[in-house]
């Protein structure tokens, strides 16, 4: 243990800043707004995580493993605004101007009218932006490397972190800059993660991927000027991040058409609609406790569609091993996606292949019924496009109805259970064993 002492300033507490008592000005909830000023990067996928550009005068985040692309995917929108007339300033506390410089040049980049600085100590950093005209964006690379004199501390604890967070909050809400603050996720108790500033930033993206997979996506989890849960897709290249403007394509690409237990799952990831592929594979186990694995989906919500499966369908699966995973890397966290997860356990129980042209979603109540999830018709369009011809679902409504494809509507799930069978090897119900 170790005692961190704050006296004064940004971090300090009320026992340095006494309130005066005075009453303040209520001020009724309908009056005068106007919409947040933005500086948009052209980047297509960034603009729109960030609700369509970044927002004046406001902080964000971006966290993500170490390694993941957060400062080639900043350093490229820093080139992009500068490209558009803008002032940006990129901090970085873990690299020397040199490596910046040359990874800029790599990326084609070297000739970008962008501001840089070296530095990790926060008064020195708030002096240089005050020097000079006011930054537009500016880009701080990363929160963990800073150090502010205010705090008896080492870089990366706690309260360097959240106090040095606080002080740069302030400076976006004074200069009306962009503030960017870059944060790594850490698994070290020893180094504060983005965690601990979530809360006092505007917004709060994340750059995930594997790193065994090229494609990385972004993804917004907090955004006070905007919608969360969208996502923006780019590739990681020899010459940067590019973007994706046809994810379904790329998650699909690698599908193996014929394989039992690979399904199609019509899903969205905020507004947009994507085509992700899920496997299953179902083996008999040679185990009393039978394995259960999944990636890219929730564990118990595999259990809940398998005790469905057992109970309302008679499908006798739970002596299996089970292996799930969401093909690309992906994390998914719709409940739509129950219908597939069951389309592909299935398929790979009875060793029947799904049709390569069929695509499914809907949710599985515990009742054994199929729900109808939201944003059908987007669904519909997505696979239409893509070249898809069938549909396996819960009931739509007649809005959603709208596409060419073949719509299978179920009610129930053991209906479609009975329809992947017919086609198996193997029996999977008890009625069809006795
Ligand atoms: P980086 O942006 O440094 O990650 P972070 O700031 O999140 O730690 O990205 C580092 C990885 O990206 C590195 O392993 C190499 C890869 N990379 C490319 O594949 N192509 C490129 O053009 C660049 C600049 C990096
Ligand atoms: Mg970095």
């Amino acid at each position: 243990m170790v005692e961190e002492i704050v006296d004064s300033g940004v971090g300090a507490g009320p026992k340095s800043a006494k309130s005066n008592g005075k009453p303040t000005n209520l001020v009724p909830l309908s009056g005068e707004t106007e919409s947040a000023a933005r500086v948009i990067t052209g980047i297509a996928e960034l603009d729109r995580v960030t609700g369509g550009g970044f927002v004046k005068g406001s902080t964000l985040l971006v966290g993500g493993d170490p390694g993941i692309g957060k400062s080639t995917l900043l350093l490229q929108s820093a080139a992009a605004l500068a490209g558009r007339g803008k002032r940006v300033i990129y901090v970085s506390g873990e690299e020397a101007v040199a490596q910046v410089r040359l990874r800029a040049q790599r990326l084609g980049l070297g000739e970008a009218d962008v501001m840089l600085a070296a530095e990790t100590n926060v008064e020195i950093i708030l002096a240089t932006l005050e020097n000079g005209p006011p930054p537009d964006l500016v880009i701080i690379d990363s929160i963990q490397t800073l150090w502010t004199d205010r705090v008896d501390s080492a870089p990366g604890t706690v309260t360097q972190v959240r106090t040095s967070a606080q002080a740069l909050t302030r400076v976006a809400k004074k200069s009306g800059a962009a503030v960017v603050l870059v944060g790594h996720v850490t698994k070290d108790g020893q180094i504060a993660g983005p965690r601990v500033v979530e809360h006092m930033v505007d917004a709060v993206l994340y750059f995930e991927g594997d790193s065994s997979h090229t494609f990385r996506i972004l993804r917004g989890v907090k955004n006070r000027y905007g919608a969360t849960d969208e996502i923006g897709v780019f590739a990681m290249t020899e010459r940067g991040l590019e973007q994706v403007a046809n994810p379904s394509a790329l998650f699909l690409d690698q599908r193996d058409q014929d394989a039992a237990g690979s399904a199609v799952f019509a899903g969205m990831e905020g507004t947009r609609p994507l085509l992700i592929e899920i496997q299953a594979l179902v083996a008999p186990s040679p185990l009393g406790t039978p394995r259960r694995a999944v990636v890219g989906w929730d564990n118990s919500r595999l259990s809940m569609v398998l005790a469905v499966l057992e109970t309302r369908c008679g499908v006798r699966i739970g002596a299996n091993d089970i292996y799930l995973n969401v093909a690309g890397g992906l994390k998914i966290s719709e409940p739509a996606a129950d219908l597939a997860v069951a389309a592909a356990l299935i398929s790979s129980l009875t060793g029947a292949a799904l049709p390569p042209d069929a695509v499914f979603f809907g949710e599985i109540s515990l009742a054994g019924g199929v729900r109808p999830v939201v944003h059908g018709a987007l669904r519909l369009r997505e696979a239409q496009k893509l070249g898809f011809k069938s549909v396996a679902t819960g009931r739509l409504s007649a809005a959603d109805r709208t596409t060419g494809l073949e719509v299978t509507e179920y009610g129930q799930l053991a209906e479609m259970v009975s329809r992947i069978a017919a086609q198996g090897k193997m029996p999977v119900r008890e009625e069809d064993v006795w």
